[in-house]
């Protein structure tokens, strides 16, 4: 062996759902594929559960989050499988979901699931009953409940308006005009789908957002119709009859890369292609914050990939980092990057400022909160605010001491996110909660461990 022997011990300790890292990665130069994109795996389902006939998939993510959407999709009397490598849903048509009385659905950890589907279900004859894990409880569904209710749709809660909740349907929905106005995908996806069942056009102004699902009606030409403006879309979406089987080659995730992304520009003499990933220029923050913060990124062998773009990503080490002062513009499409672009900014020579994020503690776990916390465990200094963090940078950041992740609500990114800490900066890390990867990204240790390999 060439270069430095052992790169990285992540070694199972004590129970099995913890890790331990003591030292930095070596120097590496590979080529890498992440997994399948979570936000396409789950569209693609629900999609596929409306169509006429047999929908295949090849590179579904199979995380948690996506095997709640096909159960959930099993719920309704869609039958559904997955073989060796690709998933096959069985379609019966736009009004083929078939279901008992009294029927659950658990979305396990996942907003998406649980948000976009309650648009699907909005002329259900009986009421349906929506629970989730305990993040999944603590986030806000009014914020989907109210547009939902507009079109005619009943909702009952145990007590606030989170999960556990249920819906009935109507069968008498009338087209609503909606402003969207926090930049949430979730609810501009869910308010297009009650849009595709109901009589007449429903208008939605929305905050820019990630675009799959107007993308995915496009591709499908349902009766969408979609003028772009500088910060809001107007999205016109008409009744469906019918929808087409539709067959996919999922790219990867861009949220899963974003953490190799970010370990290649922290770690030194490093160099990484990720391949076949969907840079849909609305989930692309974080290459243009990177960008910014002076990180050499190329894009390479873009193609369009049924109105997706999809591109290989080389990324190289960064001896300097520039501080950013982050425009706000950029948040809603790197929202699920930003803890592990704090810690670029921690690296970086000056005072980082990222501002107007409140839905960053909208998520599987207050992120904002989380991403101060493990910046002040590795002794970097921030101000913080209810909706923004200053970073101060320091480019010799070098950790020395033992520092302990736990209670973050089982949240897959800070996970992740504090491994690439440990793995970047040094220092005698325990981290908790292992198991959450399942929730996005299984197989994220494993691809580590191979980036080790051979360096
Ligand atoms: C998602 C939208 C985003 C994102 C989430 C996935 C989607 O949430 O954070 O991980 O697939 O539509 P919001 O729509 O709530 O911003």
């Amino acid at each position: 062996m060439h270069i430095l022997v052992i790169v990285l011990s992540l070694i199972n300790f004590l129970m099995a759902n913890s890790i331990k890292i003591k030292k930095k990665i070596n120097k590496f130069n590979k080529i890498i594929t992440v997994s399948g994109d979570k936000s396409l795996s789950i569209r693609w389902l629900l999609f596929s559960s409306l169509a006429n006939g047999k929908s295949k998939a090849k590179n579904l993510l199979l995380s948690q989050d996506v095997i709640a959407t096909l159960n959930a999709i099993q719920t309704l009397g869609i039958k559904a499988k997955i073989y060796k490598n690709e998933c096959v849903v069985y379609g019966r048509g736009f009004n083929g979901y078939k279901y008992r009385k009294n029927i659950v659905i658990d979305a396990k950890n996942s907003g998406t699931l649980g948000r976009l589907i309650l648009g699907l279900l909005i002329n259900s004859p009986n009421r349906i009953k929506l629970i989730g894990d305990k993040s999944l409880s603590n986030r806000d569904f009014n914020r989907i409940v109210d547009p939902l209710s507009k079109f005619g749709a009943k909702f009952k809660f145990n007590k606030t308006k989170n999960l556990p909740l249920s819906i009935l349907g109507s069968e008498n929905l009338k087209p609503i005009n909606y402003l969207e106005n926090r930049g949430s995908a979730q609810c501009k996806s869910s308010i297009i789908f009650a849009g595709m069942r109901t009589n007449g056009t429903t208008i939605i102004k929305a905050k820019k957002s990630r675009n799959h699902t107007e993308l995915l009606c496009k591709h499908l030409s349902l009766p969408i119709k979609i003028k772009k403006g500088k910060n809001y879309d107007l999205i016109k979406i008409k009744k469906v009859k019918k929808i087409n089987k539709i067959n996919y080659n999922i790219p990867s995730d861009i949220s899963s890369a974003a953490f190799f992304m970010v370990l290649t520009a922290l770690s030194k003499n490093s160099e990484l292609v990720i391949k076949n990933v969907n840079i849909n220029p609305t989930r692309i923050g974080i290459i243009t914050i990177l960008k910014i913060m002076g990180i050499k990124i190329k894009i390479k062998d873009k193609k369009i990939y049924k109105g997706e773009k999809i591109a290989n990503i080389q990324i190289k080490s960064s001896k300097t980092i520039k501080p950013i002062n982050c425009p706000a513009k950029l948040n809603s499409g790197a929202i699920d990057e930003f803890l592990i672009i704090f810690l670029v900014a921690a690296k970086a020579n000056g005072i980082s400022y990222f501002k107007n994020l409140e839905e960053l503690n909208q998520k599987e776990s207050p992120r904002l909160f989380w991403g101060a916390k493990i910046l002040k465990k590795m002794g970097v200094k921030t101000i913080t605010t209810k909706n923004s963090i200053k970073i101060f940078g320091n480019p010799d950041l070098e950790i020395n001491k033992k520092i302990v992740i736990k209670s973050f609500l089982k949240d897959h990114r800070v996970f992740m996110t504090s491994v690439i800490a440990a793995l970047s900066f040094g220092g005698k890390w325990v981290i908790h909660d292992k198991d959450s990867i399942k929730t996005s990204f299984p197989n994220f240790l494993q691809i580590l461990s191979e980036m080790k390999k051979n360096n």
